[in-house]
């Protein structure tokens, strides 16, 4: 099964985390989306994936990594995901 991975990182100072910009409420939409669809793909959340200042972020295993990600790019991602060969 593919997978997304999500980070839900939230830092509580003022450096800038996926938590902070709304990543949690993205991966909820995510789900929902890839329950609509019925799409073989799994949200992973994830605790960091390194490029913090660039949130959020979500990356597709094995595919491309995503900044700054809002709820309209969900179905792009969704389906890069689709689109990615098995690893
Ligand atoms: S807090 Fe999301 S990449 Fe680090």
């Amino acid at each position: 099964m593919k997978t997304i991975m999500v980070c839900i990182k939230h830092r509580y100072t003022d450096k800038p985390s996926c938590g902070g910009r709304g990543s949690d409420a993205l991966a909820c939409a995510l789900e929902h989306l890839i329950a609509d669809r019925q799409a073989p793909v799994k949200v992973h959340r994830f605790p960091c994936l390194g490029l913090c200042e660039l949130g959020p972020n979500m990356k597709v295993v094995a595919g491309e990594m995503y900044h700054h990600v809002s709820e309209a790019m969900l179905p792009d991602i969704l389906q890069s995901a689709l689109d990615e060969p098995e690893a």
